[in-house]
């Protein structure tokens, strides 16, 4: 039997072998499309390729996409587990011509597939076409030879294909098979067609025109193909089975979910064990597209179907969380085929049984408050608006979980009476916060965040992608219409621009849009928790409300930020390693060209201390890890090993984002909650240079350092300035250390030198300069820039030599007098030195002075009238 690994295996091969480049499924999250919730076909990846405005290398292409139809225009959530063929989750094979073939090609392709390659009998299928499209009905005559009662000819949209309201359209032919006639049902077209007899296998999409606005079409550039065929209903007729579910992928997840419930897999929980099934697919593949579990957007949609599913094992009796232990088996099944489910394996499990864990307690009281409800209502009474929206509002119940749990009952909800309770809830709301004290600058905000809620942020996954403008600010207020030359604050229902938080500065970049619209985006910031508010200018073109825009990030920069970030994680650990788990964060800043990074700390850093830790962090950076981020409970983030950030908040849920390999019992090097943007691997950082340390305040320090580019540019700068040291010195560089030393040796001895020099100069003449004033012989003198405190001992040199009498010197250097006067022991009972350092400082504007009758010293601001000083020396003796 063959497996769904290998049907989708020959699909792709027998395009590949016909000219046909195998293109890898893209997101479910569309990049390019802000109207799509999710990816729901093969061809939303080439949309822009079929209307010309994307050129690819190739022509013709073939895909296996992943596909989920859950919220937004294709929901078929509701349906889930109650038929054979709806599911959330599904993948469609296609094959592509992008103006190269036309039907002539796509039919015979088709036909030679499914009736060789798959080797389905011939006379088990029939197509449709558009009434319209008598090629398509030729084609199918002459390739498959269909008797014209197989070629069945629709008039209604059935048989005209449309991605959505707008986009790439064209009439379709769909290839059916035949069940069988022991399955009710009655072919395509018939008044009981939608029995389960005739299902429909392929559709083949003859791609001709673009829809625009209502009323508008345009032609494609060319021609076009766009084909689906849905993989779990080939399969399903390949392996001999009538549903859906009893294939090989389904049925391994569904025994999977007997074991973990220990419920019969086909006994009176099939349906459960079936919603569990899909449910555990696309809540996989949309967290590891980057989905994760919110309250608004795609992440409640992605709540909402883990929820559903979570009711389903708790109603077989599931005492703990089961949803996670599945996982493995879907790996087992697809992993192979999309490894992003094997990457994001960690962050799968545990977001799932983080949402079970939580929502199960509230599940529980809200399931016996539904049961109490329901029993006091009439048979086919619907349950009241009131009752579900407190279900919704209190236990955390979706309404399509409340209206799933009622479906057995055949019971209803009151869809009036659940919106006007919310209505009034909004109205409650809003009266609150007027009169909080944000209200005045906060107002406009607050008026649309109520009309278009969060924004949602696509930036941990891609810097670019298209979304739609919802609201624009102008000086304060709303704007219908902002032209060129205007400053704006531009509001979208998705950005990939990161708003400033948690130190990382805001993106830049630019947004776009139809008739030459261009706004550069200087910064982004965050308006009540999650209003995205991009602050540009309108370069050229009007911006409004309501058009298609692209939003690109600054490449260059968000990446040069996301080094500074992650190396700001790396640094925290470090610090901690070195100088104890004392350091914790007290603020931060991440920008393109630098990071900041301010730590409790009580004493100033060593250099050695910051050697240490920049050697470490370059070595974990050489490591070139994965860079992983996981959703937990605070709780569980710090037991991993998370550094707790005190004096933070936290929600019920924490990024945890971890880096470097795993070190003793900790599952990474370092592991932190964080909600910014980081570099897939250590080594995108690059290099990393502490360039500063300094204190901010009492107790805490302030490091700042660079990466990558930054890092680069510092050396250069301080190689530069080697290379000036250098040529002042006239040395090679390596030498200047050296050459430093020396001259200061040198230095050091010309001052002794000097010095010494003064000496002799100051003594030299011994006596005989001495004057004899009324028989006292003084030596009076003005060195000049002898140093002040050279003066004493020069006194005490000159005073040995002379013998009886005064010594008076006066130093003008450093641009001040400095005076000293030494009398000989034998005249200090008739002269003393302090009165006549007085007398001299008087002279030089100086406020006195003192000493010793011996020895006395004096200072005055006016080194210009050193001589004045001697001369009252002279005077006071002579006096
Ligand atoms: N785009 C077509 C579909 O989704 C093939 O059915």
């Amino acid at each position: 039997m063959a497996s769904s690994n290998d049907i989708r295996a020959t699909f792709l091969d027998y395009f590949a072998r016909n000219g046909h480049t195998p293109v890898a499924s893209s997101p479910l999250v569309p990049r390019n499309d802000p109207t799509l919730m999710f990816t729901n076909a093969g061809m939303v990846q080439f949309k822009n390729v079929f209307t010309g405005q994307e050129k690819r290398p190739y022509v013709r292409a073939t895909t296996a996409q992943k596909c989920v139809r859950a919220g937004g225009k294709h929901n078929d959530l509701d349906n889930v587990g109650y038929t054979a063929r709806h599911h959330t989750f599904f993948e469609m094979l296609g094959n592509f011509s992008f103006g190269d073939y036309f039907k002539e090609a796509a039919i015979p392709y088709a036909w030679e597939l499914v009736t060789k390659d798959y080797g389905l009998p011939k006379d088990r299928l029939l197509v449709t076409v558009f009434s319209e499209d008598e090629d398509a009905a030729v084609l199918w005559k002459k390739v498959a030879g269909l008797p014209d009662d197989r070629i069945i000819r629709i008039a209604t949209s059935d048989n005209y294909w449309r991605m959505g309201d707008t986009g790439p359209c064209g009439p379709c032919s769909e290839i059916f098979y035949d069940h069988g006639d022991h399955i009710p049902g009655g072919p395509p077209g018939s008044p009981d067609e939608d029995g389960d007899r005739f299902i429909e296998i392929w559709n083949l999409v003859f791609m001709q025109f673009e829809e625009g606005p209502p009323g508008t079409r345009t032609p494609l550039p060319k021609p076009s193909i766009d084909t689906g065929m849905g993989l779990e209903r080939v399969a399903a007729i390949l392996q001999g089975k009538h549903d859906n579910y009893d294939i090989d992928l389904f049925r391994a997840l569904i025994l999977a979910s007997a074991e973990a419930t220990g419920q019969d897999p086909d006994g009176p929980f099939k349906t459960s064990h079936r919603v569990i099934a899909d449910h555990l697919r696309s809540t996989s593949f949309l967290m590891a597209d980057g989905v994760l579990p919110s309250n608004e957007g795609r992440g409640y949609v992605l709540r909402r179907i883990m929820r559903r599913a979570m009711r389903h094992a708790t109603l077989m009796g599931a005492k703990d969380p089961v949803m996670h232990r599945l996982v493995p088996a879907l790996i087992r099944q697809m992993g192979a085929a999309y490894p992003e489910l094997v990457r994001a394996e960690t962050l799968i499990s545990e977001t799932l049984l983080l949402e079970e864990t939580r929502f199960k307690s509230l599940l529980e009281r809200g399931l016996h408050l539904l049961a109490e409800e329901t029993v006091r209502l009439g048979n086919n009474e619907p349950l009241p608006g009131a009752v579900a929206f407190r279900l919704y509002d209190t236990y955390g119940f979706p309404l399509d979980l409340t209206q799933d749990a009622l479906r057995e009952q055949g019971r209803s909800v009151d869809l009036v009476g659940f919106e006007t309770a919310m209505q009034e809830q909004r109205t409650r709301a809003r009266a609150a916060w007027a009169g909080s004290g944000d209200a005045a600058t906060e107002r406009v905000w607050f008026e649309i965040k109520e009309k278009t809620g969060a924004s949602e942020f696509l930036g941990y996954a891609t810097e670019s992608a298209e979304g739609e403008i919802l609201a624009l600010v102008v000086n304060g207020a709303q704007a219908d219409s902002v032209p060129a030359g205007t400053d704006v604050a531009v509001i979208l229902n998705q950005t990939p621009f990161y708003g400033e938080s948690g130190g990382q500065v805001g993106d830049t970049g630019t947004i776009s849009g139809p008739d030459g619209l261009v706004i550069t985006v200087t910064d982004t910031q965050k308006k009540l928790g999650d209003l995205f508010v991009h602050l540009g200018r309108v370069e050229a073109g009007v911006a409004k409300p309501g058009i298609p825009v692209v939003a690109v990030v600054d490449h260059a920069r968000r990446g040069a930020i996301r080094a500074h970030h992650s190396a700001t994680h790396l640094l925290h650990e470090a610090l901690r390693r070195k100088l104890g788990t004392h350091v914790q964060q007290k603020g931060s800043l991440n920008a393109p060209d630098r990071l900041r990074f301010d730590v409790s700390q009580p004493r100033p850093i060593t250099a050695d201390e910051l050697h240490w830790v920049e050697a470490e962090v370059n070595a974990r950076i050489r490591e070139n890890s994965e860079v992983t981020t996981r959703l937990m409970t605070p709780d569980a983030a710090v037991e991993l090993g998370a550094m707790a950030l005190f004096g933070e908040k936290y929600g019920d849920e924490v990024r945890v984002v971890a880096m470097g390999e795993p070190d003793g019992n900790k599952p990474a090097w370092s592991i932190e909650l964080c909600g910014g943007t980081h570099v897939r691997r250590t080594g995108d950082i690059g290099y990393f240079r502490i360039v500063g340390e300094t204190a901010v305040a009492a107790g805490v320090r302030r490091i700042e350092a660079v990466t990558g580019a930054s890092a680069e540019a510092s050396i250069a700068e301080i190689q530069a300035r080697l290379n000036d040291a250098a040529g002042a010195l006239r040395a090679a560089p390596a030498e200047v250390p050296d050459r430093i030393a020396a001259l200061l040796d040198d230095r050091k001895k010309l001052q002794n030198q000097v010095a010494e020099l003064q000496k002799k100069l100051a003594t030299g003449g011994g006596t005989a300069a001495a004057e004899d004033i009324d028989g006292i012989m003084l030596s009076a003198r003005n060195l000049g820039e002898v140093p002040a405190k050279d003066l004493k001992g020069l006194a005490e040199a000159i005073g040995k030599q002379q013998g009886s009498g005064v010594v008076t010197l006066v130093s003008t250097a450093d641009g001040k007098a400095s005076i000293v006067v030494a009398v000989s022991p034998d005249l200090t009972g008739r002269i003393s030195a302090v009165d006549l350092v007085r007398a001299a400082s008087a002279a030089v504007g100086g406020k006195g002075g003192g000493g010793r009758p011996d020895l006395a010293q004096a200072g005055g601001p006016d080194s210009t009238k050193a001589d004045e000083a001697l001369a009252a020396v002279r005077a006071a003796l002579a006096g």
